[in-house]
C-alpha cells in the first residue's frame, strides 16, 4: 500500500450538512486525521448524537471556533454561512490551507460581492484567493492558500457552458439557465420555507431575477467568453433532499450545431475523473449522480434552428460542495484527485 502523507484537518460548522458530508467523506480518506470540528448552537455535543451515521468513530467533540487551538492544524474547511465566514477566516494563521465553501470569496469584484451579500469584511483576502471550480482552475489550486469553492448552481452550470463560451460555440448573451435543488442546499438551519408542508408534493420557483448565484455564474462565464457575459438564471426548490438539474437554452453562433457542442464538451472533459458528457439521447438526471461526486451533462437539439440545449446534473453535496471541497484539497496536497471520492452514483 502507498504511504500518503498525513494532514490534520479542522471542519467548522461541521453540525451542518455540508460539514457531516466532510466528515463522512474525509472518514473514508486515507491521508487525513479529523482533528477538530466546531458547532455553534450544538457545541460540546458529540457529532453523532446528531448525526447517529457517524456512531462509532472517534471524532472529536464539538467545539465553538474561538476554543479550537489552530497550531497542529494544517486545512481548514469552513462551512459557514456567508459573512460569518470571512469574519473567522480573516483571524486564522497565515500557515494553514483554508477551503471555504460559502460565498464569501467566490465574487472576485468586492463591489459585486457588497451589492449581493453586504459588506465584505476581509477584501485584503480576496486578491489571493482562487476560484475552486477544479476542473478550470487546477493549476492555481496547487498552490492557493485560500480556496473559494464554487457554488452549486454555478458549479452546474460553469461546467456545463465553459467550454462552450470559451470556444465561442454559443451567444454568450442569450443564455438561459431553469435549475432545480434538493432542499438541503439551503443548509439545516430552521427556516419556515423548508418546512416539509412548504416544500413537500409541489415545486416552486423563487429568488427569481436575484438570486445571488447569478453574479458568480456571469462571472465564470465572462472569464471563458473573454467579454461580459449577462445570462438568466431561475432556480427552483423540488421535494427532494439532494440534487441539483440544470436545464441550460442556448444559441449556437453561426453554423455551430447540436454536434459541434456535443464534441466540444467531450473533448473538453474526456480526462476529467469526475465531468461524464453523456451519449446523445440520454438525458443527465439528479437519481445517477446522488452520493457520487460525478457532474453529469446531456446535449440536445432544441425545437428552433440554432437551438442547443445542455442539461446538467449533480449531487449538490458532493461536487456541488463538499465533495468538490475534497477534490480540492487532494490537488492542492498532491494527492490522486479521486482519493476518498466516489465517481459512480447510488442508485436506486
Ligand atoms: N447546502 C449546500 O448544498 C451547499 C452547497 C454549496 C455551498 N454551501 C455553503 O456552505 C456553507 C454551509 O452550508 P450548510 O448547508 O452546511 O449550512 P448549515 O447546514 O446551515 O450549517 C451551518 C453550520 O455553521 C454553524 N454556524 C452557523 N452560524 C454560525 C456562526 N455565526 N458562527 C459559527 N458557526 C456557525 C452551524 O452550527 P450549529 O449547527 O451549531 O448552529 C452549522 O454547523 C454555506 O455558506 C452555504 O452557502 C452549501
Amino acid at each position: 500500500m502507498q504511504n500518503h502523507p498525513s494532514l490534520n484537518v479542522a471542519i467548522l460548522g461541521a453540525s451542518g450538512y455540508t460539514g457531516i458530508e466532510l466528515v463522512r467523506l474525509l472518514l473514508n480518506h486515507p491521508a487525513v486525521h479529523i482533528k477538530a470540528l466546531s458547532a455553534d448552537k450544538q457545541a460540546g455535543k458529540h457529532l453523532h448524537a446528531i448525526f447517529p451515521n457517524v456512531t462509532g468513530f472517534p471524532l472529536p467533540l464539538l467545539q465553538k471556533i474561538e476554543d479550537i487551538d489552530f497550531s497542529a492544524i494544517d486545512v481548514v474547511f469552513c462551512c459557514l454561512p456567508h459573512a460569518a465566514s470571512q469574519q473567522v477566516i480573516k483571524t486564522l494563521p497565515q500557515s494553514l490551507v483554508v477551503i471555504d465553501l460559502s460565498a464569501d470569496f467566490r465574487l472576485f469584484d468586492i463591489p459585486v460581492y457588497e451589492k449581493w451579500y453586504g459588506t465584505h469584511h476581509a477584501p485584503e483576502l480576496q486578491e489571493n484567493a482562487v476560484y475552486g471550480l477544479t476542473e478550470w482552475y487546477r493549476d492555481a489550486v496547487k498552490n492557493a492558500r485560500l480556496i473559494a469553492n464554487p457554488g452549486c448552481y454555478p458549479t452546474t452550470s460553469l461546467l456545463a457552458l465553459l467550454p462552450l463560451l470559451e470556444q465561442q460555440l454559443i451567444d454568450p448573451n442569450n443564455i438561459i439557465i431553469d435549475a432545480k435543488s434538493g432542499v438541503s442546499g439551503a443548509g439545516r438551519s430552521l427556516k419556515e420555507g423548508n418546512l416539509a408542508c412548504e416544500v413537500m408534493d409541489g415545486i416552486h420557483a423563487y429568488g427569481i431575477g436575484a438570486h445571488r448565484h447569478l453574479p458568480e455564474i456571469e462571472q465564470g462565464c465572462s472569464w471563458a467568453a473573454g467579454q461580459p457575459v449577462s445570462l438568466t438564471f431561475t432556480p427552483h426548490l423540488m421535494p427532494m433532499n439532494r440534487g441539483i438539474l440544470a436545464t441550460i437554452y442556448t444559441q449556437g453562433l453561426k453554423g455551430i450545431t447540436v454536434g459541434h457542442a456535443y464534441n466540444a464538451l467531450l473533448q473538453a472533459y474526456q480526462a476529467e475523473p469526475f465531468v461524464q458528457v453523456l451519449q446523445m439521447g440520454t438525458s443527465a438526471a439528479t437519481r445517477f449522480v446522488r452520493g457520487s461526486n460525478s457532474c453529469h451533462i446531456s446535449v440536445h437539439q432544441g425545437c428552433r434552428a440554432g437551438q442547443i440545449i445542455i442539461v446538467a446534473a449533480l449531487d449538490n453535496l458532493l461536487k456541488g460542495a463538499s465533495g468538490q471541497a475534497v477534490q480540492n484539497m487532494n490537488v492542492r496536497f498532491g494527492f490522486a484527485e479521486d482519493m476518498g471520492l466516489a465517481r459512480v452514483g447510488v442508485f436506486p
